[in-house]
């Protein structure tokens, strides 16, 4: 895909220095943060709310896009508190809500983009009749909650599927993407690829996330 973004999660970061490493990120090239909320209900683990969001808006400035990852159960509790608080999109869960239509035109009349995420389990054809209203689909590669798991594979016909019916949605992957899977996302459709382990874990992350980039825009 031409244009890849790669924007980095910060969820195996060090999260006692969360700005720091953000700022580490964007100085190594990110092209935006992709940042990780769970609530400990719709995944089994808890990460970081609106309160968090806003100390890193403060620290960072306005430049930076925050893609908000809302692994949540109610999405609809936190768009105006992420909203003033400085987030950019607001990417809810397809399997977390009764009425994404309503969800989708609050999120844009706070003022955010409006990102739709489905777990591997979910078909693609659920999120089908909201793709001309959303600006970016996610489609999960691993199943939500941690970072540093294996990258499943046979979620690139969901992408490749959507891709085909969608020419200029913003589709993004997420979960074990790497120097060793970008490549798979790119040739399936993606434009926007989540890392973070294989960027974390690296002593030059300028390096990978170049490579990313390269490699998904070829
Ligand atoms: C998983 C999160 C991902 C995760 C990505 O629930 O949504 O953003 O942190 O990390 P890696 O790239 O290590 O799988
Ligand atoms: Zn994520």
């Amino acid at each position: 895909a031409s244009g890849c973004k790669i924007g980095p999660s910060i969820l195996n970061s060090d999260l006692a220095n969360l700005g720091a490493e953000c700022l580490r990120m964007l100085d190594s090239g990110a092209d935006y943060l992709h940042l990780d909320v769970m609530d400990g209900h719709f995944v089994p683990n808890i990460t970081f709310g609106h309160p968090v969001v806003e100390s890193l808006r403060k620290q960072l400035g306005q430049d930076p896009f925050f893609d908000m990852h809302m692994m949540v159960s109610r999405p609809e509790q936190w768009v105006k508190p992420m909203a003033v608080a400085g987030a950019n999109q607001y990417t809810f869960h397809l399997e977390a809500t009764d009425n994404p239509g309503a969800l989708i035109k609050d999120i844009r009349e706070n003022g955010m983009k409006v990102g739709l995420a489905i777990k591997p389990g979910t078909t693609v054809e659920y999120l089908a009749p909201w793709a001309n209203q959303i600006d970016m689909a996610l489609v999960m590669t691993v199943e939500p909650g941690f970072g540093g798991q294996k990258f499943m594979e046979d979620m690139m016909p969901k992408v490749h599927w959507l891709r085909t019916q969608f020419p200029t949605l913003d589709i993004e992957v997420d979960g074990g993407v790497g120097p060793d899977t970008v490549q798979k996302c790119a040739e399936a459709g993606a434009n926007m690829i989540v890392s973070g382990s294989a960027i974390m874990r690296s002593d030059d992350p300028r390096s990978v996330i170049n490579l990313l980039r390269n490699v998904c825009s070829e």
